[in-house]
């Protein structure tokens, strides 16, 4: 585990407490969530960010609606009923990170399989939420390990935004590679792409690899190119947002330029995703919804404004990689090689 908690349960106060992922890398604050609609909140403003931590806190929100709802509920379809305006509110905040809606169905089954009354499937969907959140980081642990089995000695990895502990339960997807090559001697460093326009790379993935003595350089994103053509990047690994049926992966605006960049360099590039980023149900990369944001996160940096008034800009937040750049995408359950359409269906009969 990494040596912060992202997303922690407080009994006393009925809440899920965030680390404010805005605020870093200058402030260690804390947010509160006390109620569904602070979740989605902080889920839509990025208080908290990253596929499976979303999934993570929307299950917490959703506990938390179920626990202030089970009072006035006469049976469990009753308060089905009161929950779809959680139900339906958490799953609104972001678009693309599927593991948003699989958790909420996940939590859904679990609804309609308790049979006690309503204060008992409450405590159901908290022990619920509890479960994804522990799963999360075994399922991170064991592509770490997985992952890092792939890269040679002294490798020298190339990532971009924040697929941490930030980003997960507490290890992360690909910063769970970097920590077990790290762990077992084989990584040398990370150069972490910067990531316009939030920034995820330079604020978060360098806050936490350096403060647990992982070595780090942060570059900007038009800088990997030359790195690559220096010779000076071994590998590339990212996380994904939505890993479509046939290998298509969405993950952060950027992710498919330094694709195409390992791929005109021969330099493999690893996807590092749980099966439940894994959707089966879209089949490429085309179907998958791309988040537009807002424009503030380009036309300003902070306070200061960077592109002049009145001139329009765009702001997708996600881009979708081909599968035939993709050298492998790693899972919890293994590594699946290209064709990906037989490779993924086959991890995900395993569960
Ligand atoms: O917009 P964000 O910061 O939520 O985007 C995050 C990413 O793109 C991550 O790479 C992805 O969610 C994987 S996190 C393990």
């Amino acid at each position: 585990m990494s040596a912060f908690r992202p997303i922690e349960w407080r009994d006393a106060e009925r809440a899920v407490v965030l680390i404010d992922q805005r605020r870093l890398p200058e402030n260690e604050v804390y947010v509160i969530a006390a109620t569904w609609e602070q979740v989605a909140d902080a889920i839509r403003e990025m208080v908290v960010r990253g596929a499976p931590a979303i999934g993570i806190s929307a299950a917490y929100g959703l506990a938390i609606a179920a626990l202030d709802r089970a009072a006035g509920a006469h049976d469990v379809p009753d308060l089905e009923r009161a929950l779809e305006a959680a139900f339906s509110g958490l799953a609104a905040t972001r678009p693309t990170a599927v593991n948003l809606f699989w958790a909420l169905e996940r939590m859904r089954r679990r609804l309609r399989a308790c049979e006690g009354p309503p204060a008992e499937a409450a405590a159901c969907l908290l022990e619920e939420a509890h479960a994804i959140a522990a799963e999360d980081v075994a399922m991170c642990e064991a592509m770490g390990d997985l992952g890092a089995a792939l890269l040679p000695e002294g490798t020298r990895l190339l990532t971009h935004c924040n697929a941490g502990g930030l980003a997960t339960g507490g290890y992360g997807t690909a910063l769970g590679v970097a920590r077990s090559a790290w762990k077992t001697g084989r990584l040398r460093h990370v150069l972490a792409d910067e990531t316009r326009p939030f920034l995820q790379g330079a604020r978060l993935t360098a806050w936490e690899l350096h403060r647990e003595g992982i070595p780090v350089r942060v570059i900007t994103d038009n800088m990997a190119g030359h790195f690559m053509q220096r010779g000076e990047v071994d590998a590339v690994v990212v996380g994904a947002d939505r890993v479509a049926a046939n290998g298509d992966v969405a993950n952060k605006i950027g992710t498919y330029a330094v694709a195409v960049l390992a791929h005109a360099h021969g330099l493999p590039f690893y996807v590092a995703a749980p099966t439940s980023t894994v959707d089966l149900a879209t089949p490429t990369g085309a179907e998958i919804p791309i988040e537009r944001r807002h424009d503030r996160e380009v036309t300003h940096l902070g306070d200061r404004r960077l592109v002049p008034a009145g001139v329009a800009v765009e702001n997708p937040a996600f881009d979708v990689t081909p599968a035939r750049l993709v050298t492998a995408i790693i899972t919890e359950r293994g590594v699946a090689r290209p064709p990906y359409a037989d490779s993924l269906a086959a991890l995900l009969r395993q569960g």
